[in-house]
């Protein structure tokens, strides 16, 4: 392990030096002096005396060097039956005119632009059409609903928002017009500008406030890369915590750019020119990090795929993307995988398909679990990688580090702590456990560049949620432990987070959907087992006394108010009534306990539980599957 462990030392020893090394790695109109300031700790901050572009770095530096002609972005559709491939001298093109064409609706440095788009060229466009004129991205998963979307919009102030007029999903298309129409009727916040682009497959209609994508292009004149200070905001992604309110993240420019072609290079081990694949959707950061920003840093060719990974048309379908393509990696969340193995369990579609440029399967977004890595390992005969992170950190804090130096694998570990990341398995009272005892995942600040410097408009929120648990550490949210080679097994969530089909969510939004029902005294919603999804949620509702309503109406209701106010993306279908929800003697819900009987566990009864009763019949609702 001689070269990671050199490394990882060298990162935490010296960060100062670490850091300003791998910023040669990118092109800056100041280049840094300093890497780290912690003048406000424990809000750090990375180069802050350092000036760059990122659109610049992920496209005309490229072509400035001679790789104009290389193929940047191949979009490939099942959905629509298209596929369309750009050069970065093409991409760098759109994206200045499209650049040229927010600068003429007023949008400059600093502000603001809402990204609702489906798995379209047009989103990557836009995001670096933001970042080359120094706005600030916030793109919005087209699965969520005009709740969520006006949140987002209240909290992020958008000058513009761009839009497509619809996403096309396997048994429906969603129209995302009528989602902004109502999404903007219920926010005080009203953008300038809905910047429309229109699909065949459903047009919007288009009222005053919109614009028309083509048309407004057609007008453009394209934009140069403007200065950005290392330390502005990027773009701002919202992600699930504890509460119903979501938090803006926000992602800086320098560190960003820095941590994240370090991370491709060193940790994915892809060069430029490479083809590389993320599976997932610009909505969700690893859309951010690996489809868009990280491969096209480094010159790589970015696939980007509009499509399921099953029933488009076949089992066969991301196989045929591999081929097609030459994809030497792909990066996808384990419920893909899972859904792959229901349609197909022997793989037998791998045969039609020559996946010889195939390298490595990457894994993230949700615990891989031993029996799915064992198949995927099985029948593609690829290292198999699983690695961990989140929204928050923006790239990975702990993988396999493939460009450093290949570990063996151990199925259910993603590996060793990433440099930059010291990682930490802390028990209640912030001292660290002994290798193989479980404990919260914290890491040692200052956390490395490209990771959150702050929620968006909101430090004390930032120091409240992740800074003050542990004193001069960031809690990350999961339990875990390392082992004694230094492993570290991530097991879960310590707090109301759940993670559907790789997808972040929130129990307290989710309750807070049922609780909008007239006849829902109180409900608790947790996250139970899914052989495909992971975890899917699950609902309980007691009712107020004396409501008269038919059960089978009651969960339909309900159902639809989560759909209704989250979106599809909740995958909500469980809820049971009980006659009480079983809590501590100071009232608060025992989620936890919950938690564990509904997974089966043996779990011990709490000495503070008000009602002990409570608990069995909340194991038969669970037993009778009511
Ligand atoms: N826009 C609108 N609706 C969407 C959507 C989008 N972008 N994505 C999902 N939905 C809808 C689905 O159509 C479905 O609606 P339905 O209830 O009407 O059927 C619902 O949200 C639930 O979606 P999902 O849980 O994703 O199930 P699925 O059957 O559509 O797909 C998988 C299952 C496994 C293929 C899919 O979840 C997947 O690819 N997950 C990987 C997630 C990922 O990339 N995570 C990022 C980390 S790598
Ligand atoms: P997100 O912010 O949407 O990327 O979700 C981050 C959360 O997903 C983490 O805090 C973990 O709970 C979970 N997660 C992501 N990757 C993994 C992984 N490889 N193993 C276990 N859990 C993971």
């Amino acid at each position: 392990m001689a070269s990671y462990a050199k490394v990882y030392q060298q990162s935490l020893t010296d960060p100062e030096g670490f850091w300003l090394a791998a910023a040669e790695d990118i092109d800056w109109i100041r280049k840094p002096t300093t890497a780290l300031d912690d003048s406000r700790a424990p809000l750090y901050r990375w180069f802050p005396d350092g000036e760059l572009n990122t659109a610049y770095n992920a496209l005309d530096r490229h072509v400035e060097s001679g790789r104009g002609e290389q193929t940047a972005l191949i979009y490939d559709s099942p959905v629509t039956g298209s596929k369309a491939s750009y050069t970065y001298a093409e991409l760098r093109d759109r994206v200045a005119t499209f650049a040229g064409a927010l600068a003429s609706l007023g949008v400059g440095k600093g502000d603001r632009v809402i990204i609702y788009m489906p798995m379209v060229p047009e989103a990557i466009v836009a995001m670096l059409g933001c970042a080359r004129i120094g706005a600030i991205h916030s793109v919005v998963f087209g699965g969520f609903a005009p709740k969520e979307l006006a949140a987002r919009v209240e909290d992020a102030q958008p000058k513009v928002i761009v839009a497509a007029s619809c996403g096309i999903e396997p048994t429906r298309l969603v129209e995302y017009k009528p989602i902004i129409d109502e999404a903007l009727t219920t926010t005080a916040h009203q953008p300038d500008r809905v910047v429309m682009l229109q699909r065949e497959a459903a047009r919007a209609e288009m009222t005053a406030r919109d614009v028309d994508w083509q048309e407004l292009v057609t007008d453009a004149t394209p934009a140069d890369p403007v200065p950005v200070a290392a330390t502005d905001p990027l773009y701002i992604l919202y992600t699930s915590g504890t509460t119903g309110k979501p938090k803006g993240v926000v992602r800086d420019t320098g560190g960003h750019a820095v941590a994240l072609a370090w991370s491709m290079r060193n940790v994915y081990d892809v060069s430029p020119g490479d083809v590389w694949w993320t599976a997932s959707d610009v909505g969700w950061v690893v859309g951010h990090s690996y489809i868009v920003y990280g491969p096209l840093l480094i010159g790589a060719t970015t696939v980007l795929y509009e499509g399921k990974p099953v029933g488009t048309p076949d089992a066969g379908a991301f196989w045929r993307v591999i081929a097609e393509h030459g994809a030497t990696a792909l990066f996808t969340a384990p419920t893909a995988l899972r859904a792959i193995k229901k349609m197909d369990p022997d793989a037998a579609e791998l045969a039609n398909y020559d996946l010889s440029a195939f390298r490595t399967l990457f894994m993230a977004g949700e615990r891989l679990d031993p029996e799915t890595y064992h198949w995927a390992h099985d029948k593609l005969g690829v290292p198999v990688i699983d690695h961990w992170w989140q929204t928050e950190t923006g790239w990975p804090i702990a993988a396999n580090p493939r460009g450093l130096e290949t570990m063996p694998v151990k199925p259910g570990s993603a590996t060793m702590p990433v440099p930059g990341y010291d990682v930490q398995i802390l028990d209640q009272q912030g001292e660290q456990v002994p290798a193989g005892q479980e404990g919260a995942i914290a890491i040692k600040l200052p956390l490395p560049p490209g990771t959150l410097p702050t929620l968006w408009g909101d430090d004390d929120r930032y120091v409240e949620s992740y800074l003050s648990r542990y004193d001069g550490y960031y809690l990350t949210g999961d339990s875990g432990y390392l082992d004694s080679d230094g492993y570290l097994f991530v097991m879960g969530r310590t707090d109301d987070v759940i993670n559907v089909a790789g997808h972040r969510l929130s129990t307290g939004s989710i309750e807070a959907a049922l609780a909008t029902h007239p006849a829902v005294a109180e409900c608790a919603v947790i996250g139970v087992y899914d052989a495909l999804k992971g975890q899917v949620p699950r609902g309980f509702v007691v009712l107020k006394s004396g409501v008269d309503v038919e059960e089978g109406t009651l969960h339909d209701e309900l159902v639809e108010a989560v759909r209704r106010d989250i979106g599809p993306v909740a995958a909500f279908r469980d809820v049971s009534v009980v006659d009480a929800l079983p809590k501590t003697r100071s009232g608060k819900i025992l989620r936890k306990t919950m938690r564990g009987i509904a997974d089966g566990r043996d779990e011990p009864v709490p000495s503070t539980i008000e009602d002990v009763g409570v608990l069995d019949s909340l194991r038969s609702v669970l037993r009778d599957g009511r």
